[in-house]
């Protein structure tokens, strides 16, 4: 298969694109939140769905190994992605309504790793709420996930740490309350018995049907 030009193995596809599309999701969920907060929670599903194409670039290897493993170089591959993301949507010219609003949808990606704190990657401190709620729903994902260097956190534990630099963003009541969302998403997925048959796609598109103001854009990247 084969991604803005760069081939892309079974592997990279379901770590980025599934991933995507699961976040996109639990993006939406949001909606109503983002909405309240004068976002667009359009914005912010499409940014979600495409947000770590900059890992396309990505060698086989920052996908395996723990992070203990990892070098400078590829830490600053890493820190590199959300950058790289735009760089490359901008390069396709993949929609040129990814560059209006404020923040558009190339803005969200840029900063999808930034904390209120000024520690994110970029150290960049004053954040959309977009790129806020992308960020808590990204980490959620990538901790339930079961990672060949990593087992799958437990939602309880997954959702609190995914809110945890958000509480002086959020207030102390909203934090929880999205915590507490986070872990209604998936109800399924401490049980072992239905461990196996837990799909997050499933599941997660059986919550989308019940947001009724918003619709996932159809993009290139849907599998
Ligand atoms: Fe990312
Ligand atoms: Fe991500």
């Amino acid at each position: 298969m084969e991604l803005f030009g760069i081939k892309i193995n079974k592997f990279k596809q379901e770590q980025i694109i599934e991933h995507c599309q699961n976040t996109a999701v639990l993006a939406a969920y949001f909606s109503d939140l983002i909405e309240f907060r004068h976002g667009d929670p359009n914005h912010v599903v499409l940014a979600a769905k495409l947000h770590d194409i900059g890992k396309l670039k990505w060698k086989d290897k920052l996908f395996f190994s723990p992070y203990n493993m990892l070098t400078k170089k590829d830490w600053n591959q890493i820190y590199a992605h959300p950058a790289d993301g735009v760089k490359i949507l901008k390069n396709y010219s993949f929609n040129k309504n990814y560059n209006i609003g404020n923040p558009s949808v190339y803005d969200i990606i840029y900063l999808h790793h930034e904390r209120p704190n000024g520690k994110g990657y970029y150290r960049i401190s004053d954040i959309p709420i977009e790129a806020a709620i992308l960020h808590i729903v990204d980490i959620f994902d990538a901790c339930i996930a079961n990672r060949p260097y990593k087992d799958a956190m437990p939602v309880n534990i997954a959702a609190k740490q995914a809110v945890e630099h958000f509480t002086d963003y959020f207030g102390k009541k909203l934090t929880e309350g999205i915590e507490q969302r986070l872990k209604q998403i998936y109800p399924f997925r401490d049980n072992p018995i239905d461990k196996n048959l837990f799909s997050v796609k499933n599941v997660a598109f059986m919550e989308i049907k019940a947001i009724q103001n918003i619709k996932l854009p159809d993009g290139k990247i849907s599998s």
